[in-house]
């Protein structure tokens, strides 16, 4: 290639480049893989190194990497940066308005633009003849920074306008008024990162993406994923549009991010009604927004009423309940989980964060707390965000006064003081204490609830009472206690123990899956246990599982074969499976031929009604199932049994009317067993 048609090529590459950059960061649509966008860059960074001297303002190749500076210069504005005054309640929008209304009657005749209130940082950028020339803070508001080379590095702005050719020709001269951010999603991967690497993390968005761009190296601002949304022309050489809505669209018509959440509403009514929703909105954005911007749409108008002080009057803030906020650290508590985990919480001097009184907050681990360096009596930054737990981010080391305290994990369980392990490859300390009433309590909570064993009306205050009565020290023991002990307690009475025996009984019949998620072992859910129980068959093999077979099976890794065969391998749980087989807990799996069942109920369709003596309506399902029979709900004429319990009604009438046999409990398993033997 001859040095005419190089240089052709290498225009031709910057075009390129620079469009499909505005696709993927401006437009969220690209049209090219980021592998062979490498590829385009690879090549134009080639004939850059052989002709540094055709090198371009706006080659893309140059966003990364220019050399560290010593400081910043200063740089004066073209017009004053203004700022907004804030509204924190619809009332205070109306006053605003009614203000206006005072100052200038066209006010009753204008609409308004509402915009996110970003919570970033405000830059101005600079064009000439429509290629970017830099750019700069906010600074004093008439006197910012020169951060041209950080802005470069940020790939949402545009190097050169139109960067879609079909795009109008913009001013010789224009300044262009945006926020630059770090959306959510982008700020946690890159905490996750850090946190991978054993790195401290950032505390919000905004403090690191002010951080990103006050760097004097550029290298460090171009490795934070930073972006921008652009909404105000500061000055222009050539007339621009006179509306606020219309400089947006002129903006995005020339290749700049815009944001795409703003609305036009007619009246201050119409503004007022939509307030609420979007406080909604908010929690559906990309980025953290700290309100709404409602600006005067007509921007002769709106420059017409001037400004007080910073604030220009034709535009206002209406700021959102902030989901951030600092309080005292008082105390830190410490829960005893169901695996023995021990969780450290904070407990602060109540806050309200976005509506709700906020007492406590979780800190994670033991090892959140010293990364964080956390101090008892700390003024705290807690977040609070839709539905999540109320979490510390971290503490305002600034606010310190030399009253707080280090926190030292503890040494022993805070409730049955046994010292307490830390398990190598894990974060979380463990009381491994199975006797300790705390675990115990959760342990049985989990054994018997919906997932697991199912135990009908064996909800937590009667485990707590049955603890406290040294009746239950683990799991099996549920299956000794009699009627006569349950009447012993408070709150029972004949019918009530009757039932909770009945139901603990009944779950004997659980499947093989539904027992392995019961015995809680730390990683193995529903989903682990039915793949446990898929494979082994029954607890006899599950029992003795070896690491290597356990990873054998998709979806397990080492670290829970891991605590699998941690589990089994301690003599206590080996004793308390003994336990449960000695019970009668010793479920099998479906299949005849592992499950020596005999499918004796093969063919046969049960309906079951009234209420059994041993079985729980699941159990007896799971019972005719694992016998090679299916339970349908209604009586029809393939219904080849009823099953009657006490008490039934319109299904008994049914079957008779329709000839359909019906049966008792006994008969049904004596018609399952008696032919196994
Ligand atoms: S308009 C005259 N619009 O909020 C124009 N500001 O608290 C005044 N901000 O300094 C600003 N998003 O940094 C405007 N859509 C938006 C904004 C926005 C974020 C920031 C901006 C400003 C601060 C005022």
């Amino acid at each position: 290639m001859n040095s005419t048609d190089l240089r052709l090529e290498y225009d031709r590459l910057c075009d390129e480049l620079n469009y499909h950059s505005y696709r993927y960061h401006v437009l969220d649509s690209p049209v090219i893989s980021d592998y062979e966008y490498d590829q385009l860059l690879k090549k134009l960074r080639e004939i850059e190194s052989r002709h540094p001297e055709w090198i371009r303002a706006d080659s893309p190749a140059q966003r990364v990497g220019s050399a560290p500076q010593e400081k910043f210069a200063k740089v004066q504005h073209p017009a004053s940066i203004l700022s907004l005054s804030n509204a924190f309640s619809p009332e205070d929008i109306r006053a605003w308005y009614e203000r206006l209304l005072k100052l200038d009657a066209r006010i009753a005749q204008t609409d308004f633009v509402i915009e996110p209130k970003i919570d970033g940082l405000t830059v101005v950028l600079r064009y000439q003849n429509g290629v970017f020339a830099g750019g700069a803070t906010r600074g004093d508001g008439e006197v910012g920074e020169d951060i041209s080379a950080n802005l470069r590095t940020i790939r949402s702005i545009p190097l050169k306008i139109p960067v879609d050719a079909q795009g109008p020709k913009p001013p010789v001269d224009l300044f262009v008024r945006g926020e630059v951010f770090i959306t959510n999603k982008d700020f946690d991967r890159l905490n996750q990162r850090l946190l991978e690497n054993g790195e401290k993390t950032y505390l919000n968005p905004r403090n690191t993406a002010a951080g990103s761009l006050r760097q004097l190296d550029p290298a460090l601002t171009a490795s934070r994923p930073l972006t921008l949304l652009t909404y105000q022309i500061v000055a222009a050489s050539e007339g621009v549009p006179e509306t606020q809505k219309g400089i947006l669209d002129y903006l995005k018509s020339l290749g700049f991010p815009v944001s795409g959440d703003v609305r036009v509403y007619g009246t201050i009514d119409e503004v007022i009604a939509a307030l609420p929703g979007w406080n909604e909105k908010r929690n559906q954005l990309p980025y953290e927004a700290d309100g709404i911007v409602i600006k005067i749409n007509d921007l002769a108008l709106a420059n017409d009423l001037g400004a007080v002080g910073k604030d220009p009057r034709g535009a206002i803030a209406f700021k959102f309940p902030a989901r951030e906020v600092t309080t005292r650290l008082l105390d830190i508590e410490i829960n005893v989980g169901r695996t023995g985990v021990l969780t450290p919480t904070a407990v602060l001097d109540p806050v309200e964060i976005g509506g709700v009184v906020v007492k406590q907050a979780t800190l994670h681990n033991f090892d959140y707390i010293r990364e964080k360096d956390i101090r008892i009596g700390d003024r705290v930054l807690v977040k609070r965000a839709g539905e999540v737990i109320p979490y510390i981010i971290g503490p305002v080391v600034e606010a310190r006064d030399g009253s707080e305290r280090e926190f030292q994990p503890p040494q022993n369980c805070p409730v049955c003081r046994e010292p307490v392990q830390n398990l190598p490859g894990e974060i979380a300390w463990f009381c491994v204490n199975f006797s300790c009433p705390a675990q115990l309590i959760r342990h049985l909570e989990h054994f018997v609830s919906k997932s697991a064993m199912d135990i009908n009306g064996l909800g937590i205050k009667i485990v707590e009472q049955l603890v406290a009565a040294g009746l239950v020290k683990d799991a099996a023991d549920l299956y000794q206690l009699s009627r006569e002990d349950l009447l012993k307690l408070e709150g029972f009475a004949e019918k009530k123990a009757e039932n909770i025996i009945q139901a603990i009984q009944g779950s004997k019949s659980q499947p093989l899956e539904r027992f392995i998620n019961a015995l809680g072992i730390r990683g193995v859910g529903e989903v682990m246990a039915a793949q446990f129980a898929a494979y082994f068959q029954s607890m006899d093999r599950f029992r003795y599982a070896g690491r290597e077979e356990l990873m054998s099976l998709e979806g397990v890794g080492p670290n829970i074969a891991d605590a699998v065969v941690d589990w089994l391998s301690r003599p206590h749980n080996q004793e308390l499976l003994e336990k449960f087989k000695a019970s009668g807990v010793w479920p099998e799996g479906k299949r005849e031929k592992d499950t020596g069942k005999k499918q004796t109920l093969a063919g046969l369709t049960f309906v079951v009604t009234g209420t059994l003596e041993h079985f729980t309506r699941e159990a007896i399902t799971a019972y005719i199932q694992a016998h090679g029979g299916k339970v349908t709900d209604s009586v029809s004429k393939s219904t080849s049994y009823l099953v009657v319990g006490e008490n039934a009604g319109s299904k008994l009438e049914k079957a008779r009317s329709l000839g359909i046999k019906t049966i008792s409990e006994s008969e049904l398993k004596a018609l399952a067993e008696g032919a196994d033997a």
